[in-house]
């Protein structure tokens, strides 16, 4: 089954060449034979986090929607909320499950205020912002996600 992502990394100093995270996240979709549809990098402002996540669910058609960066604590990280600006249904679980995960890796996963959520038939999953921290947080999720778009378009189980 392909699954259609977009990939959109919020940072204030980042440039596409830069984001090795993104880069990294497109690698592990490519080779689930899952296909990206867009990568971009936006700065950490809530609007237009919000507008780029509409654009990718609305426009793009995107199912399953990462965000790279802006979940932590710094008062410019404004992921989650931008998230859920634009988003009508959390899905703790998927956050749940990542800082789970996470923390037996790292205790400073207790740091990612990450949200997981639908926008309509697109699932929008937070991830955070470095390259190791964004691989990490795959590795926990990327095994449910061909359930969780099945189960979105009308499949049982
Ligand atoms: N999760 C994993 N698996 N590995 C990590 O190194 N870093 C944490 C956390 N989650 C980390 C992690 C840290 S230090 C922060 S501040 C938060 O993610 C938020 O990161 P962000 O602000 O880049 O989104």
């Amino acid at each position: 089954m392909s699954i259609r992502f977009a990939i959109i990394t919020c940072s204030d100093t980042r440039s596409i060449e830069e984001d090795t995270a993104g880069a990294a996240l497109a690698t592990l979709i490519e080779e689930q034979g899952w296909q990206l549809v867009s990568h971009i990098v936006i700065p950490d402002e809530r609007a237009e986090i919000s507008r780029a996540i509409v654009e990718a669910a609305d426009e793009l058609k995107a199912e399953v929607v990462l965000t790279c960066g802006g979940t932590g604590l710094s008062l410019r990280d404004v992921t989650p909320e931008a998230t859920q600006d634009v988003c009508e249904r959390n899905v703790p679980g998927i956050a749940e499950a990542m800082r789970s995960y996470s923390l037996a890796k790292t205790e400073r996963a207790m740091l990612s205020r990450a949200v997981c959520m639908q926008r309509g038939a697109t699932l929008v999953i937070n991830l955070p912002g470095s390259e190791r921290a964004a691989r990490e947080n795959w590795e926990a999720v990327y095994g449910q996600l061909e359930h969780a778009v099945a189960m979105t378009a009308g499949a049982g189980h």
